[in-house]
């Protein structure tokens, strides 16, 4: 069958549970804001169904919800050009998910690295959420026709695996009706490591804050958080091949590179033969330069829940618009009898 074309169509998602994180802005956020304006149908959502896949105390999750809908708003995402809301206030996604849940294969989630990261030795007492979560991730992207995701490399095999869901949709119902999405993994910093421990990811949950940046931490923290970054004595080399074997080095220069809209070549032009001495202070100014004007506005606009409730009711019922029609196609194909 000719494969069918869809119109691009931009779709991604972040979870509100423990804050924003320099990971976040710069594998993800910071981009979604460049896809919009550029003629393509830009649609964010904050994944709050996700969340709960592992526990979340309810009032941390409401304000968590309206602290990265702030977050966004802040980092340039603009709740008119494109379509932001939360998740839970669209149920197509969840309704999706289940049609889904019986399209993907039990051998298929048993391959996904971040349910065995999450769950660990203790997989047994995993919720049955956590272990369905990428075929809701799949509803999520399909419930729009997405054909592009921008994410951060650590999402790559969910969105593969989203294709492997339209893929198998599409044959076993003799449909040319989910899109083949793609996963837009670009830019220096698609894989922000942890400050403490170059071969691990930043995340918002690693135990110790000194390992990561927050959105929300303020100048003296972010600047604190670098100085103590672990490095090793070398000086930064003169070209980028030679941080191969330097994680820690490497991840301080791709920051740098995001933060200021550089390549990691670039930045290594500029400061090569540099000592850490003069790299981190530099990347801690860039850093607060770049960061203090969104986390000032997060805050401002964290002022105004009313406002907040208010954008994401609006984003949900434009979403709404797109999924539903889409969601009752589905039924339809599945031969589910739509009789009211
Ligand atoms: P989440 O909430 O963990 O992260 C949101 C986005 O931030 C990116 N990211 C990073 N990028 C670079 N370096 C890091 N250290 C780093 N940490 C996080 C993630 O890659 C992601 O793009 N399952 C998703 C949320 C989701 C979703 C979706 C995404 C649900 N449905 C549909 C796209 C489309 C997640 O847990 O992201």
């Amino acid at each position: 069958m000719a494969e069918k074309a869809f119109t691009p169509r931009v779709f991604s998602g972040i979870k509100p549970s423990g804050g924003l994180t320099l990971g976040n802005y710069l594998g993800a956020i910071k981009r979604w804001a460049e896809m919009q304006g550029k003629g393509l149908e830009t649609i964010y959502c904050v994944v709050d169904l996700h969340a709960i896949t592992v526990w979340q105390d309810p009032a941390d999750l409401r304000h968590g919800t309206r602290e990265v809908m702030a977050g966004l708003i802040a980092a340039g995402i603009d709740p008119e050009s494109s379509i932001l809301f939360n998740q839970s206030q669209v149920p197509a996604h969840a309704e999706l998910a289940w049609i889904f849940n019986c399209v993907a294969r039990v051998g298929w989630m048993n391959r996904m690295t971040q349910f065995k990261d999450k769950a660990g030795k203790n997989a047994e007492k995993a919720s049955l959420g956590l272990y369905a979560y990428p075929a809701l991730m799949a509803a999520d992207i399909l419930a729009y026709h997405a054909t592009h995701v921008p994410v951060g490399e650590d999402q790559k095999q969910h969105v593969e695996l989203t294709r492997d869901i339209a893929a198998k949709f599409n044959h076993d119902y003799k449909v040319d009706f989910f899109p083949l999405t793609e996963p837009v993994i670009e830019g220096p910093a698609t894989r922000v490591m942890n400050l403490r421990d170059g071969s691990r990811k930043m995340s918002k949950s690693g135990e110790s804050d000194m390992e990561r940046i927050n959105m929300l931490d303020d100048a003296d923290t972010i600047a604190k958080k670098f100085r103590k970054a672990r490095t090793d004595p070398e000086p930064l080399p003169d070209s980028l091949e030679a941080l191969d074997n330097r994680p820690e080095a490497r991840n301080l220069v791709s920051i740098y590179a995001g933060l200021a809209d550089m390549t990691p070549e670039a930045v290594i032009a500029e400061f090569a033969g540099a000592g850490w001495g003069r790299f981190k202070p530099a990347l801690a100014d860039l850093a607060v330069e770049k960061l203090s004007p969104i986390s000032d506005e997060m805050k401002r606009l964290m002022g105004d829940e009313t406002e907040l409730d208010r954008l994401m009711a609006r984003g949900a019922e434009r979403a709404e618009a797109i999924a539903r029609p889409i969601l009752e196609q589905t039924y339809d194909i599945v031969g589910l009898v739509r009789s009211r």
